[in-house]
């Protein structure tokens, strides 16, 4: 089968396509052929030694991968051969509050990734993929379809009529976006770019900020909010954009805290003084992925694909999402 792996520590140029032996799958395991991989900003950490605790040499990279059951290992009842089948971003974290030794456990960086024709997984690590969804939509599920459910869901659930406000528009921003439509929220969404505010609108955003035009965006959000302020923010700016996050938030408000994008530092007074629910959010468990597909499901949500690259083009794949041109995810069809 063939597999890429990194042959440099910190070179994304040193992703290179081997050829290795198809894994046979032990008792409890599953072997997959996989169909499509996603990128993830956490995949450009990795490469750039940004990601503490994880060294990209050697690494088969990536987290999100779906694709077919071709065999299954001694007391598997979970899956048989031919089910579409999408893992899980932590292979150990099935259900409950995430614990330490989940960490290790981290496919594509602490453990083998899926851009590979073929990999073993645990049964328990794997979820049924949704039938409306093709295997390179079902890829873009893992990482930033779960953050987001897991943001709006698993906290301080999300509640119709509530208004959220998504930083962005790559991929874990534009599946809040859709989940909160599809939940009855108001939405608003801001961009660096306004061809990308169109396209966001499009999915059902109600209000559209241009964080390069206004640079004081929280502003904005205040003024469409009634000086009140969202219910929830899907904060995946980080220390740059946090302050005004707080701000943008209601008091009491949710202020899910995500992504890593920006550097700066904040005032933590701000927290305190508007009673904000700062709430740290590390994609999700098995259980939590399980209840997403069913609103997936339910709502037939199509998750956002701004481009499908080939197999043999996966260093490219990359390129493009550093050059952060994209709307929602980038993914690679294997085989
Ligand atoms: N905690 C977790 O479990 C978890 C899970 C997934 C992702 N993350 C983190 O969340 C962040 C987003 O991940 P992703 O995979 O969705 O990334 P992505 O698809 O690469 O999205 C990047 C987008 O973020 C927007 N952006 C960049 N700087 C911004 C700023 N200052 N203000 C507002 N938006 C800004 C840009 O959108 P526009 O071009 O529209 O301006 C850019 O295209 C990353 O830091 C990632 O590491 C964390």
């Amino acid at each position: 089968m063939r597999c890429y792996t990194y042959l440099e520590e910190q070179n994304a140029d040193s992703l290179t396509l081997q050829e290795r032996d198809v894994p046979r799958p032990g008792a409890g395991q599953v072997l997959v052929r996989l169909k499509a991989a996603a990128l993830n900003y956490r995949d450009l950490l990795i490469i750039t030694g940004r990601y503490p605790g994880m060294t990209s040499k050697g690494l088969v990279p990536l987290s999100d991968g779906a694709g077919e059951v071709v065999e299954v290992g001694a007391g598997v009842d979970r899956f048989k051969s031919g089910d579409r089948v999408t893992g899980c971003f932590f292979e150990t974290w099935l259900s409950g509050t995430m614990l330490p030794a989940h960490y290790n456990a981290a496919i594509g960086g602490s453990t083998p990734g899926v851009l590979s024709e073929y990999r073993v997984f645990e049964a328990e690590a794997l979820v049924a993929t949704p039938a409306h969804l093709s295997d390179e939509e079902a890829a873009t599920l893992p990482c930033a379809a779960l953050t987001a459910w897991n943001a709006l869901y698993e906290g301080r659930q999300l509640v119709p009529g509530e208004t959220v406000l998504v930083l962005g528009t790559g991929g874990v921003s534009m599946f809040a976006l859709q989940f909160a439509k599809a939940s009855g929220a108001q939405v608003i969404a801001t961009s660096s770019s306004d061809a990308k505010l169109a396209k966001a609108k499009a999915l059902g955003a109600d209000h559209l900020i241009n964080y390069r035009n206004h640079p004081d965006w929280e502003q904005k959000v205040l003024e469409v909010t009634g000086g009140v302020g969202v219910d929830h923010v899907v904060e995946v700016g980080g220390p740059g954009t946090l302050q005004r996050s707080i701000a943008a938030a209601r008091h009491a408000g949710a202020v899910h805290l995500i992504g890593v994008l920006t550097g700066g530092e904040i005032n933590p007074l701000a927290v305190l003084f508007r009673t904000t629910l700062l709430r740290g959010v590390f994609v999700g468990s098995r259980d939590m992925f399980e209840a997403m597909n069913k609103l997936i499901t339910a709502r037939q949500i199509k998750p956002v694909i701004d481009r499908v690259f080939d197999f043999t083009d996966a260093r490219a794949a990359l390129a493009h999402l550093e050059g952060a041109s994209h709307f929602g995810k980038v993914v690679i069809r294997i085989g």
